[in-house]
């Protein structure tokens, strides 16, 4: 089960990542927004409770650059969100990163590119060995 969320600048691109999302038969739970005007703050605060609560165990989040909402989810404690505005950095984040959140820019890329960063990120498995050990480095900063 997936998790999705968008404030409104992202909006038009969760709506076709969602299109992109039942045709590939993939299950979402959307945590909004519906188009309102919206803080990215509060849509990373909910989708990602999804993620920690255990309900997902991947996530996506859109808003106008993706800064503003990665920044917010990167705040909360096990979450890992990687900015992806292409096919690359999207794999590499999931092989070496073990990322579980995906934001992207509603205003930076089209439907296409997204479609693609979210296939490769969805179907990409994290490569472990030397880089469980930078991930399990990189969680502990959460603690100070
Ligand atoms: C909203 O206007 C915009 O600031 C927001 O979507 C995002 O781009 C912030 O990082």
């Amino acid at each position: 089960m997936l998790a999705i969320g968008s404030d409104h600048a992202g909006y038009t691109l969760k709506c076709e990542v969602k299109k992109y999302l039942e045709q590939k038969g993939v299950q979402y739970i959307d945590c909004g927004c519906n188009g309102e005007r919206a803080d990215y703050p509060d849509i990373a605060k909910a989708v990602c409770d999804k993620v920690t609560g255990g309900e997902c165990d991947k996530a996506i989040l859109i808003c106008g650059t993706g800064i503003g909402i990665s920044m917010s989810a990167n705040k909360i404690k096990g979450i890992r969100a990687a900015l992806c505005q292409d096919y690359y950095t999207a794999k590499y984040t999931r092989l070496h990163n073990d990322a579980n959140v995906l934001c992207m820019g509603g205003r930076v890329i089209g439907a296409g590119t997204a479609e693609e960063i979210v296939e490769v990120f969805l179907d990409t498995e994290f490569e472990g060995g030397r880089h469980a050990d930078r991930v399990e480095k990189m969680m502990k900063l959460e603690q100070g």
